[in-house]
């Protein structure tokens, strides 16, 4: 017979910065699913990569002064480093540099454009270089990007747009008559009433202002906007518009698009349409999981809360990392990331419920047995209850992953290991031992427990592939089928153990947690020192900076200027002169702030107006790289009002 089939993708990466533990969580969750759904009999393509086009990337490797392509080459290869690292098992990995997706790109734009589609324009909005997104004024939050909160720039181009329109009541219909089409619930009425109900604009699906993209074939000044080329990897993966199109017909639809919930928005609606644009048949589900986050806020760079995988596994190894990420984050809600929680979940689950339970019942085998599996010879009744609920996990388990529910499907396992050391506390094996004529007693409740340990090693395989192999290697199993979990007699009496290390030792959490501090320290030391750096501007003369006059002036007035945002009107005086300045700090200072410092102006500038206000200066100043907080440039007491800076 024929094996049914399974297609789960992740997103694609942006090549854009080093992967964190939130990333790394989407991964985590499909490769989990996808060695599940290998366990249990399905023919899995797992497919994950990375999104490399976008003036993002572009930029960054300008600044480093080598190509894109060498740019995103050595941060791709770090990404399958990391995988690796996390023991992720994708089938396959796909580039959006690598040949046959830009060539399935091009021919995917060009079908689009020849059946009316598409169309050219011009686009006028604003623009999020992070995002790589457009948005219109009414979706900005408090004139920022809805997505980062950064500063969005205008820009007006000629494009090639999407009718998008054109397809949204059939893509209504759609989810109305697949009600597991956007899951979780929640999101799907988002989805609905957030974007779809209230009619969609057209996507913009070009650009001009870069060229690392794939190229429009018939106009060259564009390169294909990167959702286009990013969504269509699920297909292209698979051989869409290339000779051999075996895996696409193998494979497609696919079962599940894993996403975070912050792209669900592209997945459930942009790529069903361009499906349906292309005749091709939707997939059959799209899951956003919610946010990672740490110390109650989304992870970042200038917060310096990043948390890094690779050193996660350096002290608690990959499993207790997939562990934490599998049990403790509600798939499809957000949850949160801290080391205190995170230590004692593998203090509690692992080493004490998981590592004592194979560490008692090895210890014991081998010390009452000399390391020979014992028969099951001398059943009793309180046997049954252990027995039945480790043959039935596996039904429940299951259901749970159907349902994509990971968290319930390891409570379902946990609470067959918390069965069977409650089961060692009822029968007392060690009084047991101490009585010749209960021998057979005695090992057939440690054969139970062994049992049950290789129940439980099969049980969490997808979750834990290394500590499944630990416990198997310890208790000697060598059936290690789903199949074989159904039935209480896959442990071969006779054969020898041997009891190995604890395969989760405990952790001090204080001096851990110090540990981590201090190295958290040092990172943000180091990040600090390799920020990226803007290109520097071009050279200038001695005599050219001489043109500068840059003056101490005292604030004297201060006041926000009527009916706009951003903009503060300062007097200043600069030891002899009074001066109005307008300056668009509004957001960082209040004016009562400002009366008083001494700042730095540059005091030769040509005078403007900014609404309806002559401004004769410029007050220096600089941000964070986030931009989130702004500094005026502060001057030492000792400079008196007036001096020249130089
Ligand atoms: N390149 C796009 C995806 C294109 S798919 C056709 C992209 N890349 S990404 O690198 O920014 O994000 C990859 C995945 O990581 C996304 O699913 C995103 O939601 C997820 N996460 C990023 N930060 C996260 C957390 N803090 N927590 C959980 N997931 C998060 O988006």
């Amino acid at each position: 017979m024929e094996k049914k089939t399974y297609y789960i993708t992740t997103p694609i990466y942006y090549p854009s910065a080093k992967l964190h533990i939130g990333n790394t969580y989407t991964t985590i969750a499909a490769d989990a699913l996808a060695r599940f759904k290998r366990l249990t009999g399905y023919d899995v393509m797992f497919l994950t990569g990375t999104d490399e086009h976008g003036q993002k990337i572009q930029r960054l490797a300008e600044a480093k002064g080598i190509t894109p392509k060498a740019y995103v080459d050595e941060i791709v290869a770090g990404i399958k480093d990391l995988w690796k690292l996390m023991n992720v098992s994708y089938d396959k990995f796909i580039r959006t540099t690598d040949d046959y997706h830009v060539d399935s790109v091009q021919k995917i734009f060009k079908q689009l454009y020849d059946q009316g589609d598409i169309y050219k324009s011009e686009y006028e909005g604003k623009y999020c270089t992070p995002c790589e997104s457009f948005w219109t004024d009414t979706q900005l939050i408090g004139g920022k990007c809805p997505d980062c909160g950064r500063e969005v720039e205008k820009a007006k181009e000629e494009a090639y747009f999407f009718k998008m329109s054109k397809y949204a009541d059939k893509l209504i219909q759609h989810i109305e008559e697949h009600p597991n089409f956007i899951q979780p619930e929640s999101r799907k009425n988002e989805m609905i009433n957030n974007f779809l109900k209230p009619g969609l604009q057209d996507l913009c699906i070009s650009r001009t202002s870069f060229n690392w993209g794939i190229p429009v074939t018939f106009d060259e000044n564009h390169v294909i906007y990167v959702w286009i080329d990013a969504l269509a990897n699920y297909i292209t993966a698979l051989g869409y518009n290339s000779d051999n199109d075996d895996l696409l017909k193998r494979y497609w639809p696919a079962d599940v698009h894993l996403v975070g919930k912050d792209i669900l928005r592209f997945h459930t609606i942009y790529w069903p349409i361009m499906l349906m644009a292309l005749g091709i048949p939707l997939p059959k589900q799209v899951f956003g999981h919610g946010w990672l986050l740490v110390d109650g806020g989304k992870m970042s760079k200038s917060k310096g809360n990043v948390v890094d995988p690779v050193v996660l596994v350096n002290h608690f190894g990959t499993d207790a990392v997939r562990y934490y990420l599998l049990r403790e984050i509600p798939f499809g809600a957000d949850g949160i990331f801290n080391n205190e929680i995170f230590i004692k979940k593998i203090n509690s689950d692992l080493a004490n419920d998981l590592g004592n339970l194979l560490s008692r019942t090895t210890a014991m085998i081998e010390k009452y047995f000399d390391k020979t599996m014992p028969s099951p010879v001398e059943k009793e009744e309180i046997d049954n209850d252990l027995i039945n609920m480790a043959i039935n996990s596996h039904k429940r388990v299951e259901s749970h992953i159907n349902n994509l529910k990971i968290p319930e499907a390891l409570d379902e396992i946990w609470t067959l290991i918390g069965r069977a050391n409650k089961y060692i506390d009822e029968t007392t094996p060690w009084i047991l031992a101490k009585d010749e004529s209960k021998k057979h007693r005695l090992g057939t409740v440690l054969y139970n427990l062994a049992e049950t340990l290789r129940i439980v090693s099969v049980l969490i395989s997808s979750f834990l592939p290394e500590t499944s192999k630990k416990i198997n290697i310890q208790i000697n199993a060598d059936i290690t089928t789903w199949d074989s979990i159904a039935s209480f007699d896959g442990t071969k009496a006779g054969t020898k153990i041997s009891k190995g290390e604890a395969i989760f030792p405990r952790i001090d959490i204080d001096k851990k947690i110090q540990e981590l501090n201090e190295l958290r320290e040092q990172q943000m030391k180091a990040n600090r020192k390799e920020q990226e750096m803007e290109p520097l501007k071009e050279e200038i003369t001695i005599d050219e900076f001489e043109k500068l006059d840059l003056r101490v002036a005292k604030v004297l007035e201060c006041e926000a200027v009527k009916g706009a945002k951003k903009l503060l009107k300062l007097k200043v005086n600069l030891g002899g002169e009074i001066r109005q300045v307008v300056s668009g700090i509004s957001k960082f200072y209040k004016p009562e702030e400002l009366i008083g410092k001494n700042i730095i102006l540059v005091a030769n500038l040509k005078p403007v107006k900014l609404r309806g206000e002559v401004s004769q200066g410029m007050i220096l100043a600089g941000a964070t790289n986030d931009d989130s907080k702004l500094f005026v440039i502060d001057v030492p007491e000792e400079l008196p009002t007036g001096s020249i800076v130089r």
